[in-house]
């Protein structure tokens, strides 16, 4: 069964982006470690990342047509703005786990809200790359 990594805007220039916050790894190294645990765990890991919006909500009507098992959902700033994430996760049955990698709780006010969470199964947040493979043994045991 396939688990899709879905992330939004700016996750494309991790390693690079305001590394004290996010840390080093790219979001290619993450697939990769994502890769490995799924081969242990049995299951196939579909990562992608865009900028708009609209690509997250199409990919979360994808994951639920193709019978993914699990989506991981990083929606960056996304998070603590987009209705139209909060109607789409609730529009679906697959389960969806909010990912971050920083906590936001412990950032500014602005990100204390996330829509994503409102709608999603759980979250977790703030272990850096290892938030999505704590997320992935989560899906595993769904
Ligand atoms: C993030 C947290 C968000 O608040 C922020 O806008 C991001 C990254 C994280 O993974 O820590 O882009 O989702």
């Amino acid at each position: 069964q396939t688990v899709f990594v879905l992330n939004g805007p700016n996750l494309n220039l991790l390693g690079m982006r305001e590394p004290h916050i996010y840390g080093h790894d790219t979001l290619d190294d993450i697939a990769a470690m994502l890769e490995d645990r799924g081969v242990e765990l049995g299951l196939a890991v579909d990562l992608r990342q865009s900028n708009h919006e609209g690509h997250l909500v199409d990919w979360l009507h994808e994951a639920q047509a193709e019978g993914a098992k699990a989506v991981l959902l990083n929606a960056g700033a996304f998070t603590h703005t987009s209705v139209a994430l909060y109607d789409a996760i609730k529009a679906v049955t697959v389960p969806v786990i909010e990912v971050h990698l920083s906590n936001p709780h412990a950032r500014e006010a602005f990100r204390h809200k996330s829509y994503v969470g409102m709608a999603a199964r759980g979250t977790i947040a703030g272990f850096g790359p290892a938030s999505y493979l704590l997320a992935l043994d989560a899906a595993a045991k769904l």
